[in-house]
């Protein structure tokens, strides 16, 4: 039962604090003072606790050293500018982790407890939370079945790291191979799994191989374009009859992670009016035809951890056996672009620079 997992059952320990480094460590390696740790045991959630950082201890027949049931969530908690902190639409968070545990056979939990336990764990480490633009207190939450056997044992961990920008050069270049899929519809692609992560690191070396820094996933004969990398995928064209669209594979079918950024962008342009918002997938006959016309525009990444990011080149490895060739896809990065503006929209949101309260949540 989920008796226990109340926010006002949470019992803090504080530990000595550790110095805050002075430089924002590379993503996701330092971890701040403490973290929140609920135990799930004989069917019951235990005690919720804020306390140090520590190694876990796992048993070797543990289930996720074995199956890997473990599912995480991202989202980010910002210094404003008016010094307030704000955690951006953990409610989303916490609600697509909820999904996730019940696909992973993880046990329920109560979403709205989970983000009240979160906001008194960024209170304990808020000196963590970096000052500059473009930099947050990065919230890992993980949830792992531990189970030996049936038993029903998990154990619900929220871990914090400060980051900074995670665009590291101008724009990112995407490796194109039809062979590589990042999932297959109906699976658990669209849910945050962490089994979807790890059969992508060594296909990624070979985008690497080829001076991308990203993969670009298609799926099946027709080569849909679904993600890129660990992000969402946005399309901003001219269709066949002049008309600018921006584009964005849908989250039915099972190929997508339904991504909160994804779901800000899809909000804001769409409030905008400004141009046609489509959910479907493009192909990537399409946009080869669309390159050779001229009416692509930009191509951007958008998630967590890279807020949105253009990317200026595909590496289309056409055939198995041929050659890759480059195509190359504008993105704008100089001038006017939907990217930047969807940029500034949602920054401007998340360090209060744009007020809008059913997004943010002050800590
Ligand atoms: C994100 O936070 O944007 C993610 O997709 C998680 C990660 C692999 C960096």
């Amino acid at each position: 039962g989920t008796g226990k997992f109340d926010a006002k059952k949470l019992e803090i320990h504080r530990s000595v604090s550790k110095n805050v480094p002075k430089e924002i460590p590379p993503f996701g390696t330092v971890a701040t003072d403490h973290m929140l740790e609920i135990d799930f045991k004989g069917g019951e959630w235990q005690t919720p606790m804020i306390r140090a950082v520590e190694d876990l201890k796992i048993h070797p027949l543990a289930k996720v050293l074995h199956y890997c049931p473990v599912i995480i969530e991202g989202l980010k908690a910002f210094r404003g500018i008016d010094g307030q902190i704000r955690i951006f639409r953990g409610d989303a968070s916490m609600s697509r982790m909820l999904a996730s545990a019940k696909r992973a056979a993880l046990p329920e939990f109560c979403p709205t407890q989970l983000e009240e336990m979160i906001v008194d764990l960024v209170r304990v480490d808020k000196e963590w939370i970096p000052l500059n633009e473009g930099t947050a207190l990065y919230i890992r939450p993980l949830m792992a079945g531990l189970g030996v056997t049936r038993s029903k044992e998990a154990k619900l961990v929220v871990v914090c790291s400060p980051v900074g920008s995670y665009l590291t050069s101008g724009a990112l270049k995407l490796y194109a191979n039809p062979a590589h899929s990042r999932v297959a519809p109906d699976s658990a692609g669209a849910f945050k799994m962490g089994c979807n992560y790890a059969p992508t690191i060594a296909l990624t070396d070979e985008a690497a191989a080829h001076g991308c820094a990203q993969s670009l996933w298609l799926w099946g004969e027709k080569q849909l374009i679904t993600e890129a990398g660990t992000s969402n995928l946005f399309l901003f064209w001219k269709d066949k009859l002049g008309e600018l669209e921006l584009i964005t594979p849908p989250t039915q079918g099972g190929l997508i992670l339904p991504g909160i950024t994804r779901d800000s962008i899809l909000t804001l342009a769409r409030e905008w009016a400004e141009f046609k918002v489509t959910e479907r997938f493009p192909t990537m006959s399409e946009l080869m035809e669309a390159a050779k016309e001229g009416r692509i525009l930009e191509v951007f990444c958008s998630g967590t951890a890279s807020v949105v990011m253009p990317c200026d080149r595909i590496v289309y490895k056409q055939k198995p056996y041929e050659d890759p060739v480059e195509m190359s896809v504008p993105c704008q990065a100089d001038g006017e672009s939907l990217y930047k503006k969807l940029h500034e929209a949602i920054t401007g949101i998340q360090y209060g620079k744009i007020d809008r309260p059913e997004w943010t949540r002050i800590v």
